[in-house]
């Protein structure tokens, strides 16, 4: 694909709408970086549950974010989470840091160490980066953005799926109660909560196959003048 201009996509939305898988084909097709900044909150979380820090010390929770070694490495299979080294890619999908993540996304200092990194990865454009509040707090400036959502039926359902594949033993009832509860700790937090900003593009997933999502983001960054 001809780029003319390195774009910064944003896709924000609440869990399971299909964000991470959106966003990576889109990158992929762009040539682009697929930033899961959800998967750098799962990191601190998983860092935080193996140092055993009590999740409720705000202070230290803060400072093993400020500190930790976060690495995303890109390919086409897909982003691999490094931590201090180890490969914590499908250590961070479990349903203990799932179920652990939304109050360690909840603490101010491990959201400023987050941010932080995740605006020096989009610096030179040329990346998807996907999240809650990448369109209105991290990168209020890029070029596109989109609202992905879809109905809690829709994502419970999605996230049962994935995890039974996974061999996870999960009643689709307790999924959706657990989404319902992350998309509230989401959208109430007083730090950079999940609102859809003024200028992002919804794109309601409950009825759309991943590759007309997909197509749907394409579509946008082609009609940005001097973009693809
Ligand atoms: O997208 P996900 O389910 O992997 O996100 C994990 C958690 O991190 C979820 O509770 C929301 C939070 N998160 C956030 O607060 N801000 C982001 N930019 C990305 C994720």
């Amino acid at each position: 694909m001809n780029i003319m201009k390195k774009l910064i996509v944003a896709i924000d939305g609440p869990a399971g709408a299909g964000k991470s898988t959106v966003a990576r084909i889109a990158a992929q097709r762009l040539c682009y970086a697929y930033i899961d900044t959800g998967a750098m909150y799962r990191a601190v979380t998983w860092k935080v549950m193996r140092c055993q820090v009590a999740v409720d010390d705000a202070e230290v929770v803060a400072r093993t974010a400020g500190t930790i070694d976060l690495r995303l490495e890109y390919s086409c299979e897909g982003t691999k989470v490094y931590v201090d080294s180890t490969d914590v890619t499908e250590a961070i999908r479990t349903p203990e840091v799932s179920q652990l993540v939304s109050v360690i996304a909840q603490n101010g200092g491990v959201r400023a160490a987050m941010v932080d990194l995740q605006r020096k990865l989009a610096a030179d454009g040329g990346v998807v980066m996907d999240g809650r509040d990448i369109g209105t707090h991290v990168v209020p400036a890029a070029d596109v953005k989109i609202f992905l959502t879809a109905s809690i039926e829709e994502r419970a359902n999605r996230r049962w799926l994935e995890l039974t594949a996974k061999g996870f033993k999960v009643k689709l009832d307790e999924l959706k109660a657990e989404i319902a509860s992350r998309d509230k700790a989401d959208c109430e937090r007083e730090i950079s909560p999940l609102v859809q900003a003024d200028d992002a593009v919804v794109i309601d997933t409950t009825n759309l196959s991943i590759a007309q999502a997909v197509d749907k983001i394409i579509g946008l960054c082609e009609g940005i003048d001097g973009g693809l």
